[in-house]
Parts: structure tokens; C-alpha cells; sequence
């Protein structure tokens, strides 16, 4: 393995394996690290500490530790950890089908927060110490500075905040990232905040390395090894349907002046839906367009490629295998036209605002009056977070949220009366779509919107039922604004 991409004297002393590294973490610590959308999350030290955690339980002591990332990891992270049930508290986000298991069955405490708050709850203290930070590199420069790899996430406050570091420097992420990044040093505390300098998406406000003190920094682990790379269906009628819905809904606001002709900033969900959503752009009349977005996926990358997108500002990529490798070989076209930036800025609510962002995200159930659930099964079991929906969401110029109308094989609507939890209230839902049509909320009234909710969007096997519901409590619910019979609310099901 190249050791070539550790640049310091200084550092190079600290190289050792990922077992010796994994033995500087301690039980009980909360541990800082690298990750998002299965990008740029180290790729030794977890997994060692693994099998050091499997090896505490076999000779019956306790070992458990806080885990906190800037998303979602991987098998290698949050999976090993969790198989090894060495994950007392989780937060801010996850998608692991072994971590969401462990945390619907009680034995994982999990703390799903707004992605653009993670940072600055930290540096309230609101969150409590952080021990140790294992964060993912693409090198380190000769004067120590650290050059991020494919994604930014929280690492610039976990490197700042913990008080040891591991580094893993992970030589199958080219060299050529660096410029890539911007990692801004600006924030401050209430109540000296000033104002975030972003004034167009791509505008460059930090460094292109992560500062570390290196006296902070106990070892450096080398790696070769890609990331976890996620794989994406090519897009079927259902999400064609709702991608076509959402452009001609673009292609009309043009038109009605509600929308310049290159759109504004796009911010884009992970997923299959928002992948066609990107793929029926590229074909689309919209020239010149942005994204102000958290993840950089397929779809957009394609985006840029074909030059129908001028750039995109992210937090990450979270990429193909195949994707990955084009963006390898083309990173020096590709550097200029994607900016990585840490997620409290990529996500921050003030830029969002300030931009005009279109936002356009997945969800689990909608309720008839416009609140959405992005996060909770039947109200209880988690399945991944809100993650940065909320960020957009409320702060979008156009918030859209966009699902199949029916869910488990047609037989549970996605439209239901009244949702079993709330991520996203009536007031920061506009436009919701399935594959059946667009319903535009804005400028309606609750029972407004539950007519047009129930015509353009619901499920037409499940639309008799909906408004069934809905006329029902219209009739007998004691308050007429927005009529529920709480008695059976979470009920409705298809005649038959
Ligand atoms: N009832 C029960 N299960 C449901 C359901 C419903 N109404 N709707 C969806 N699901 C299940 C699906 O069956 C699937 O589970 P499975 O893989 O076990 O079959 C899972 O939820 C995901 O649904 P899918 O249809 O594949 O949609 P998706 O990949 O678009 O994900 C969310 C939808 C809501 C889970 C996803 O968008 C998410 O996690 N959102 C929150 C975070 C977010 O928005 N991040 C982006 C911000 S930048």
C-alpha cells in the first residue's frame, strides 16, 4: 500500500494498524466520525474496533460507545458496530438495516436530529463531550493540514471538538480532491453570529483542508478501499410518472413567472424518485440549472456532466460504483463545478432561504390536510431520519415531497387521514406528489387541501375511503377547521 498521500514527518511517526488504533478508544467514549450517505466513513477503525468490542462481551465485560457521524455510514461502521452491540447512543442520522433493528428493539438509544443542527448543538454543549474523532482523509499535507475525501458532514466540528484523533488516510480517494472542498471557519456563537457569505450556490467562503492541532492527533491509519457506493434502479413507470408531474409543474411556474427559466437551486432527496426526477431534467427544457443541495447522487452528477447543470454545492457525493469511477477520471473537469461543504453550511437554514431552494424529498406517509412523515413505520419503528428534509423543507422557496402513492406491494396507502408521526407539518408541505398527479397546496385551506390531496395525489383504490373519512368528519367532528375522528383516523382501509 502507497503510503505516498501522508505528506508530514511529523505524522508519518503516528502510522500504526487499525488494531493498535481501535485500542486508543475507550468504553463509554462518544466517538466523532467521518461519514455521510455511505461516503468518506473510515474504513478500518470501526470495523476493529469491532471485533475489540466482540472480544470485551466474550470475557463478559461491558464495552459500548456513543456513535456520532454527519449521516448515514455503512455495513463496515454503523453494521459491524451494531452487530457487535457495541452502540449505546446513536445520533444524528442512520440508514443500517442492523443499527435500525437494534434501535426498534430498545437496545440502541437514537437521537434523529435536523442535519444542520448536529454542529452547533455540539458546540452548545447541548450534546455532551465528545472523547475521540476517527475521520476518513484523501491525504495529509506536508504542514499537516488534512484534505477532506467525499464527504465533509460534521468532521470539521468533530476535529475541533474531540479531544484525541485518528486519522485514516485512504489512498483509493484521489489526490485530486483537493479544491474540491470548502470548509468554512466563520461560524460563531450567539450572540456574535454573523451573517453566512454565501450569496449564489457555488460561491467559495472557506478552506480547501480541515485545520487539526497535531498534537490532538494520536494515530493515523492507512486505508485503500472504496466507499460503500449505492446502487440505484434504473427508473420504473412509477417514479417516471412522478418525475414527469414535477417538470411540467416547473415548465408551468416558468410560465407564470413564479420561476426563472434556469429554475432555482435544486436540493434533491436520496433515492430512486429523486434520481428519475434528475434523469427527466436532463432531457427537460431547463438550461443553465444549480443545486444547493446535502447529497450529490447519479443522477445529478449526470447532470453536470452533460453540462445542463453549471454546478452543485453538497455535503457529499454518495455515488454508483460506476459513477464513482467517472468521477475519478473526470475530477479535474468536475472540481470547478461541485463544492463540498461541512452540513451545517450545506444545509443551513439562512442560505437555504436566502438562495430560494427548491426542495424535493422522500416521505413515508402524508396525511390529507399536508403533514408528512418521512421517518416513522405505524408511528413507532424508525426507519432511517428526518436527516436534512427539515432543513429544506421549511426554508425552501418550493417545498415538494414526492412518494408512490401506495407502499408493501399496493396494500398500504401513502395517503392516509391523519399521519402517526409528524417530521414535516401542513405548513411546510406546498406541492406533494405521487405517480397518480401533483396537489399544489399553496394559498389552500386545510379542507381545501384535503379535497385536492385526496383527487390529484391519493391512490385511486383508496380514494373512496379517503374521502369517505373526510366527509364524515366534516359532518361530525366538533371543530370544522381541520375535522378528525380521532377514533378512527389511523384506520382506513381499501373496500374489500
Ligand atoms: N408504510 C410502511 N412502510 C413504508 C411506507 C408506509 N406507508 N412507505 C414506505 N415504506 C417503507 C418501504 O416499504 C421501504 O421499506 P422496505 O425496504 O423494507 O420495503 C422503505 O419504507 C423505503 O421506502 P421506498 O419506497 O423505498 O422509498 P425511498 O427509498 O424513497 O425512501 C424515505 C423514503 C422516507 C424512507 C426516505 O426518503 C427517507 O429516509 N427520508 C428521510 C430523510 C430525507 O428526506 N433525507 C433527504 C434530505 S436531503
Amino acid at each position: 500500500m502507497s503510503s505516498s498521500q501522508v505528506m508530514s514527518q511529523a505524522l508519518r511517526a503516528r502510522i500504526m494498524s487499525a488494531d493498535e488504533a481501535a485500542a486508543l478508544v475507550k468504553p463509554g467514549d462518544n466517538v466523532g466520525m467521518s461519514g455521510f450517505t455511505g461516503s468518506g466513513y473510515p474504513k478500518a477503525v470501526p470495523l476493529a474496533l469491532a471485533r475489540r468490542i466482540e472480544a470485551a462481551h466474550a470475557r463478559g465485560e461491558p464495552f459500548r460507545i456513543g456513535v456520532w457521524t454527519g449521516a448515514s455510514t455503512a455495513p463496515e461502521l454503523d453494521g459491524a458496530l451494531a452487530k457487535a452491540n457495541g452502540i449505546d447512543l446513536r445520533l444524528p442520522y442512520q440508514s443500517d438495516p442492523t443499527t435500525r433493528q437494534r434501535i426498534n428493539s430498545g437496545s440502541i438509544e437514537y437521537i434523529d436530529l435536523h442535519l444542520s443542527h448536529v454542529a452547533q448543538f455540539v458546540w452548545f454543549g447541548f450534546l455532551g463531550h465528545l472523547d475521540i474523532a476517527v475521520i476518513e482523509c484523501s491525504g495529509i499535507l506536508p504542514d499537516g493540514r488534512l484534505i477532506p475525501s467525499t464527504s465533509i458532514g460534521n468532521n470539521k466540528t468533530w476535529l475541533d471538538q474531540a479531544d484525541r484523533v485518528i486519522i485514516e488516510v485512504n489512498s483509493w480517494m484521489n489526490p485530486a480532491l483537493l479544491g474540491m472542498h470548502d470548509v468554512y471557519y466563520g461560524t460563531r456563537l450567539p450572540p456574535h453570529r454573523k451573517p453566512i457569505p454565501i450569496i449564489a450556490p457555488g460561491d467559495r467562503i472557506g478552506e480547501t483542508t480541515y485545520r487539526c492541532d497535531p498534537d490532538k492527533i494520536i494515530a493515523v491509519v492507512e486505508t485503500h478501499a472504496p466507499d460503500r457506493n449505492t446502487t440505484f434502479a434504473a427508473p420504473d413507470d412509477v417514479s417516471r410518472a412522478i418525475a414527469g408531474h414535477i417538470l411540467e409543474f416547473f415548465a408551468h411556474e416558468v410560465k407564470q413567472g413564479r420561476l426563472p427559466r434556469n429554475l432555482l437551486p435544486l436540493q434533491s432527496g436520496v433515492g430512486n424518485v429523486a434520481n428519475a426526477v434528475m434523469a427527466g431534467l436532463d432531457d427537460g427544457p431547463f438550461p443553465h440549472l444549480t443545486a444547493y443541495t446535502e447529497v450529490l447522487q447519479d443522477g445529478m452528477l449526470n447532470l453536470i456532466r452533460s453540462g445542463r447543470m453549471d454546478l452543485a454545492s453538497a455535503t457529499a457525493l454518495s455515488l454508483s460504483s460506476d459513477a464513482a469511477l467517472e468521477f475519478n477520471r473526470e475530477i479535474e473537469f468536475l472540481r470547478d463545478r461541485i463544492v463540498l461543504r461541512p452540513q451545517e453550511i450545506s444545509n443551513h437554514p439562512e442560505v437555504i432561504r436566502r438562495l430560494g431552494v427548491i426542495a424535493m424529498n422522500g416521505l413515508i406517509e402524508a396525511d390529507i390536510y399536508g403533514n408528512v412523515n418521512s421517518t416513522h413505520v405505524r408511528g413507532s419503528s424508525i426507519m432511517n431520519g428526518i436527516g436534512g428534509s427539515g432543513d429544506f423543507a421549511r426554508n425552501a422557496y418550493l417545498s415538494i415531497f414526492m412518494t408512490p402513492s401506495t407502499a408493501k406491494g399496493g396494500t398500504i396507502s401513502s395517503i392516509v387521514p391523519m399521519v402517526t408521526h409528524v417530521d414535516h407539518t401542513e405548513h411546510d408541505v406546498q406541492i406533494l406528489v405521487t405517480e397518480h398527479g401533483l396537489a399544489d397546496l399553496r394559498g389552500l385551506s386545510p379542507k381545501q387541501r384535503a379535497r385536492t390531496i385526496i383527487e390529484k395525489a391519493a391512490h385511486a383504490k383508496f380514494r373512496p375511503a379517503l374521502s369517505d373519512y373526510f366527509e364524515r368528519a366534516c359532518r361530525d367532528a366538533t371543530g370544522k377547521h381541520t375535522p378528525h375522528l380521532l377514533d378512527e383516523a389511523f384506520n382506513v382501509v381499501p373496500p374489500g
